[in-house]
């Protein structure tokens, strides 16, 4: 099941399970209510075995939002900061990829990972453009694309990029173009699409080409090369060459 529907599912059966113990007589204010429906929605999440970072979700969301109402706030407001956080993560609850963005310390490993002659390189999931900007301005005599989905990080990338003439930008999803006339890719997404972005490198880049992968190595697939980026945050950066002899998938 999609996370966000076992979230949605966690939710309702919290709010059935707190008006049931309310109906008997069990909880007589709204503070035990509330408490109820949130301890209900977190077992239930735990029980459907949902990743570990939903649970503090489903234990604050009932009483931060009953919080909230009563403070008395625009309900303009509520809809704006939707509006801004759809612009911003799009169709993560599909993708299951959120934005978060590549330091400069791994812009500048992976600088020193492109071969020294011209290639061209495309980054899925581009984000803003902070691992491409500062490819593109080392590396003039190298072609970088983009490409990305969520509609804000698209703008601000096309916008931040417009003057760099080495650079192209565009929106989409990342599974549509052909991947056949780059010489890297470069990922930097999650666990969860990374057994269907090795489908189609293996089927589409020429052998030889490069795919690297920030933070989040292939399933059932030994990396060629890993490069220890020495940031803070412990990046590692795994390198996978397109065999000539194509693997089964
Ligand atoms: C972790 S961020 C990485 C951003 C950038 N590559 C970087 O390294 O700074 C992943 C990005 O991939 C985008 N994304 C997720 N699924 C996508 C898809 N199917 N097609 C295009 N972009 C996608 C997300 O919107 C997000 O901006």
């Amino acid at each position: 099941m999609p996370p966000a529907l076992k979230a949605l599912l966690a939710q309702l059966v919290g709010g059935i399970g707190a008006y049931a113990l309310a109906r008997h007589g069990l909880l007589n204010d709204l503070g035990s209510l509330v408490a109820a429906q949130a301890a209900i929605a977190t077992g239930t999440a735990a029980a459907m075995r949902s990743a570990r970072w939903w649970l503090p979700i489903h234990l604050v969301f009932l009483p931060l939002a009953v919080t909230l109402r009563g403070l008395g706030l625009p309900p303009g407001l509520y809809l704006g900061a939707f509006v801004i956080l759809l612009l911003i993560y799009w169709t993560t609850f599909r993708t299951q990829v959120p934005l978060y963005l590549s330091n400069a310390e791994t812009a500048a490993a992976v600088a020193q990972l492109l071969p020294s002659t011209p290639v061209s390189v495309l980054d899925i999931g581009a984000g803003t453009g902070s691992l491409l900007r500062p490819l593109a301005r080392l590396r003039p005599d190298c072609r970088f694309a983009g490409i990305e989905l969520a509609p804000a990080p698209w703008l601000i990338g096309r916008i931040l990029g417009a003057r760099l003439p080495n650079l192209t930008w565009r929106r989409g999803d990342l599974f549509t173009p052909s991947w056949t006339d780059y010489d890297v890719v470069y990922a930097f997404l999650s666990p969860v699409p990374m057994g269907a972005v090795w489908g189609k490198a293996s089927a589409e880049m020429r052998a030889g080409s490069l795919l690297i992968s920030n933070s989040f190595p292939l399933p059932a697939r030994e990396p060629d090369f890993v490069a220890a980026v020495g940031d803070r945050r412990g990046t590692r950066l795994y390198l996978y060459r397109i065999p000539a002899q194509r693997p089964a998938r």
